[in-house]
């Protein structure tokens, strides 16, 4: 089986109705295997504020108490997944729509407790991915995962980006693509960077050039890219060159 490419969908770009759709629906067209992972950010901030509960995110990452946690687990793995899923079969593409508790893909540690029910992915488990990409069908994968406790089996949301380079790396992908709303990541001048070193992406981050949702992207990069699988980040418009095999955006490379 050919190795996959994994393509997260960011879920500021999936709101504007952006998210690259016919750009994936065209790589999976030209044979390649594709799996899709997503965001859904703002969609979960606005039915949370819908419901008066607070949005707290620290360092890029969702502050997920006993409140959040339900809403975002409906949010991700319901509305905004099956969303996706419709958009690629409206661009005839079969898709199908998974969490990270289904068939096990997704076991996670807690992350860190002040962050609350958000998970670090351990090894995953990627069989049903492998089974629906062997059936033809593009796995897209909501960034809910689990963690076992002794006496029950919790819900956990995980960054999207951190799902995507956990999965990249399980699945031995092709490349891991970041579809998001900038073209590229910046630098401390604001231009567009073409390829990011771990230690140049570390001192960024330190800086506070790299800021936000870019730090767990950026981070990600550098996860997949140690696991010898290269990681890009681009704009979802852009989504169309990589077909062609020509996608801009920023290349994240391992330290040598
Ligand atoms: N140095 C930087 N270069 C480019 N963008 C940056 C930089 N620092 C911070 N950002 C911000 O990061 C944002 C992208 O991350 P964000 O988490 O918002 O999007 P996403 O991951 O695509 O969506 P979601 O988190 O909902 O799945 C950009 O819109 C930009 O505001
Ligand atoms: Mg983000």
């Amino acid at each position: 089986m050919s190795a996959p490419f994994v393509i997260k969908v960011g879920g500021s770009t999936i709101d504007r109705g952006e998210a690259g759709i016919e750009g994936i629906a065209a790589l999976a067209k030209s044979g390649e295997r594709v799996v899709v992972v997503h965001g859904g950010g703002p969609e979960a901030t606005r039915w949370l504020e819908a419901m008066g509960i607070p949005t707290r995110f620290e360092r890029g990452r969702r502050v997920t108490d006993e409140r959040v946690l339900p809403v975002v687990a409906a949010v991700f793995a319901g509305l905004v997944n099956k969303r996706l899923v419709a958009a690629l079969a409206e661009a005839r593409v079969s898709a199908v729509g998974v969490s990270g508790v289904d068939g096990g893909l997704l076991p996670c540690r807690i992350a860190d407790p002040e962050l609350g029910f958000v998970g670090e992915p351990e090894t995953p488990n990627p069989a049903v991915l492998e089974a629906l990409l062997a059936a033809g069908f593009v796995p897209v994968v909501a960034p809910i995962g689990f963690v076992r406790a002794a006496d029950r089996t919790e819900l956990v949301n995980v960054n999207a980006d951190t799902v995507a380079a956990a999965l990249g790396a399980a699945l031995r992908a092709t490349e891991v693509n970041f579809l998001t709303d900038v073209e590229a990541v910046r630098g401390r001048r604001g231009e567009p960077l073409t390829a990011l070193t771990a230690s140049e992406a570390r001192a960024l981050i330190a800086e506070g050039v790299i800021a936000g949702g870019m730090i767990p992207k950026v981070e990600a990069c550098l996860a997949a890219a140690a696991r010898g699988v290269p990681a890009r980040i681009l704009h979802a418009r852009d989504a169309a060159r990589l077909a062609a095999g020509t996608p801009p955006g920023t290349l994240v490379l391992p330290e040598r």
